[in-house]
């Protein structure tokens, strides 16, 4: 490894409180094929990831489960390891916050920020979001709640540390003025500026005493040491800081911190000041990324099995799961994840564009040339300088795209060449040509491109999906062939020898058929997304879980007019705006409770998924919902803001 460039990568380290869902997956499936870029493209790399087992919640939700947080950790950690093995994840350490390692380091980190003076004894009063880990002030709460996540927080008051912020906040706004890099993309850098640092920096409470599922402070046992400090310094405590001999000097200053946009404020606020704390040099990019979301909103567990990625990498390969995780999102944005646009993208990017691409090359290849590649000819034609020059000029564009972070435009470039090919394919119509014994030559031109340029393809494929490659290099004959599978060889073209043996192999995507999957991936999450638990049938009667619950499509609606239905002192025929120019008739039986003027404007709620009836003749395509008050009288149920007709109900 002598001599070459170090690249160091980190991702978040995961809480084990539950399993991850795919949008945990998102950042280190990201981290891997940066860290796989890298490798291939000739770096030193070193590539952690982990988990973060200690705090306040950890410790609550193992209480719940009846486990002591040991035990409780260990299962879900095995979990998260066996997922990051299903999907390929290549890390070069996994750091455990419970590790022995690590706890000793930060009680020394700890004790030398005390003695140092940056950390005070005091009394913390005030919020406290366990969820989140975080500490809040009055001030802060948005509506009585964490500015965070929305969820309830809890009134503390504790003996605890404190850090002293304010020493190095004016330092830290310099670094980051000086250092456009370091907070990325950057207008992620302005909201923390903005938002924290010009405000006023306030001192930081590192310890807890109302728990003790956490590191010890060293030198006053009835605190534990907040779970962020503790989790945060796992970057530096597992490349052996403060050990003789470690590869901290080789790999520190991490190149790429890679987070979600969430936890921006702990990574570029509190790790720089910690880092300048112990005098050591910030990370070079600090890359806070989007969310992946469900359309309903925020994801998480308890949505089912359609944002579980281990059953999705089951059912449709690692690989398919993790080009579409890089390639739908742009990196830094917010995008939706639905098991829809997932088998969108397997069909028409890995089914048809490269799928089809490999097959119908192989097909012609041993068609026609009894599956031995045929020598080219001399002469080049505009298509093939075209090709040619398009898979040579796509590593480097890859490369700085990479680089920037940019993994679904380099993904979407690497497509430009899939396309090309295909299109390449056309031009030549291979087919008509076979037909002509004197076009013999150029079908063995247009036959050997094609493959060249699916060994480009394969090579440049590995970091984002590991596996394909190698069924690809099986294919065209090059599973051997190491040095026609690196970076180097796509210096030039004409890498692979004539004459070596291809055959087609299986088809790499199969076609899926979109609405079986949903139909089946769905119902499959209703039966086996029902939590364990030892709660008996008896017990359970009357209930309904949450899938039969999510059967009902509640929303909100806006009243247009309404009108008194002839021969009924009942009903109502009520004309409701559904959202997005929808219109639907519902007759609701509510005349004796509202006239029909007082309804007009008013938001409602209704079930839009009720099959259409006929009431006295008239057409009803919903049903208004409404509470039977103790006096029989009905009172409509209503949003208390002012929510777009349209809207769902959850
Ligand atoms: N333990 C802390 C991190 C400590 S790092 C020193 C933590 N853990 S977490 O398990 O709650 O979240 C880990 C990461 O998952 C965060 O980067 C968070 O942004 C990311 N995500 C959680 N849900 C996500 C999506 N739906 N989409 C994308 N990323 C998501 O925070």
């Amino acid at each position: 490894m002598a001599g070459k460039e170090t690249f160091y990568i980190t991702t978040p380290i995961y809480y084990p409180s539950n399993k991850l869902h795919v949008g945990n997956s998102y950042t280190t499936v990201a981290a891997d094929a940066m860290a796989r870029f890298k490798r291939l493209t000739g770096y030193n790399v070193w590539f952690l990831t982990g988990t973060d087992e200690h705090g306040q919640k950890i410790q609550r939700q193992a209480e719940a489960a009846g486990k002591h947080p040991r035990v409780f950790v260990d299962e879900i950690v095995t979990w998260i390891k066996e997922l990051w093995q299903k999907l390929n994840i290549e890390y070069d350490d996994f750091i455990r916050t419970t590790e022995e390692r690590h706890k000793e380091k930060v009680a020394r980190i700890f004790a030398r920020f005390y003695e140092q003076g940056d950390i005070y004894k005091g009394k913390y009063e005030g919020w406290y979001c366990t969820p989140c880990e975080a500490h809040w002030t009055e001030r802060q709460l948005a509506e009585g709640k964490c500015p965070d996540c929305g969820r309830d927080v809890e009134l503390i008051a504790e003996e605890a540390y404190f850090f002293r912020m304010s020493r190095y906040a004016d330092r830290l706004l310099d670094y980051i003025e000086k250092h456009p890099d370091f907070i990325q993309p950057p207008s992620r850098k302005n909201e923390m500026i903005n938002n924290f640092l010009k405000p006023g920096l306030e001192d930081l409470c590192v310890s807890r005493t109302s728990f003790d599922w956490g590191i010890p402070v060293p030198f006053d046992p009835d605190h534990v040491i907040y779970v962020w400090l503790d989790a945060l310094s796992n970057y530096i405590t597992a490349l052996g800081y403060g050990e003789e001999g470690s590869i901290f000097d080789t790999y520190w200053p991490a190149d790429v911190q890679l987070i979600g946009k969430d936890i921006l404020r702990f990574h570029t606020i509190y790790w720089p000041i910690f880092l300048m704390a112990l005098d050591l040099p910030l990370p070079r990019t600090v890359f806070g990324h989007g969310w992946l979301m469900l359309q309903e909103g925020k994801m998480s567990k308890s949505k089912g099995n359609a944002v579980d990625p281990m059953m999705l990498a089951d059912r449709y390969s690692s690989d398919a799961l993790r080009y579409f995780l890089l390639r739908e999102i742009p990196f830094g944005q917010d995008g939706v994840f639905s098991l829809e646009s997932f088998l969108t993208r397997i069909n028409t990017d890995l089914a048809n564009d490269l799928g089809n691409l490999v097959s119908r090359t192989l097909t012609m290849a041993e068609r026609y040339f009894d599956g031995t590649l045929p020598r080219p000819g001399h002469d080049e034609d505009k298509s093939d300088i075209e090709l040619r020059d398009t898979a040579l000029g796509t590593p480097a564009v890859i490369e700085s795209l990479m680089n920037e972070l940019k993994i679904s435009d380099a993904l979407a470039e690497l497509w430009k060449l899939v396309r090309r090919s295909n299109k390449y394919i056309d031009e030549n119509t291979p087919w008509e040509l076979a037909k002509d014994q004197a076009k013999e030559e150029r079908l063995g031109t247009v036959i050997y491109n094609l493959i060249e340029s699916i060994r480009f393809i394969a090579a440049m494929l590995r970091p984002y999906m590991p596996r394909t490659p190698d069924r690809i290099w099986e294919q065209i004959g090059l599973r051997d062939q190491k040095s026609l599978q690196n970076w180097k060889s796509l210096q030039s073209w004409g890498g692979i020898e004539p004459g070596t043996a291809v055959a087609r192999g299986e088809d790499l995507f199969p076609r899926l058929n979109l609405q079986a999957e949903i139909r089946e991936v769905q119902g499959v999450t209703a039966t086996s997304a029902q939590p364990e638990s030892s709660i008996s049938e008896e017990e359970n009667e009357g209930l309904i879980n949450l899938e039969q619950f999510q059967l009902v499509d509640l929303r909100v609606a806006a009243v247009l007019s309404a009108e008194k239905i002839a021969r009924s002192d009942k009903l109502l025929k009520v004309e409701l705006d559904a959202g997005e120019g929808e219109k639907r008739q519902v007759v609701a039986g509510i005349a004796g409770h509202y006239r029909p003027e007082e309804l007009i404007g008013k938001r409602v709620l209704f079930v839009a998924n009720l099959k259409p009836v006929k009431l006295r003749g008239v057409l009803s395509q919903g049903m208004l919902l409404a509470a039977n008050g103790e006096d029989g009288k009905l009172a409509l149920t209503t949003v208390d803001r002012d929510i777009s007709p349209g809207s769902r109900i959850s």
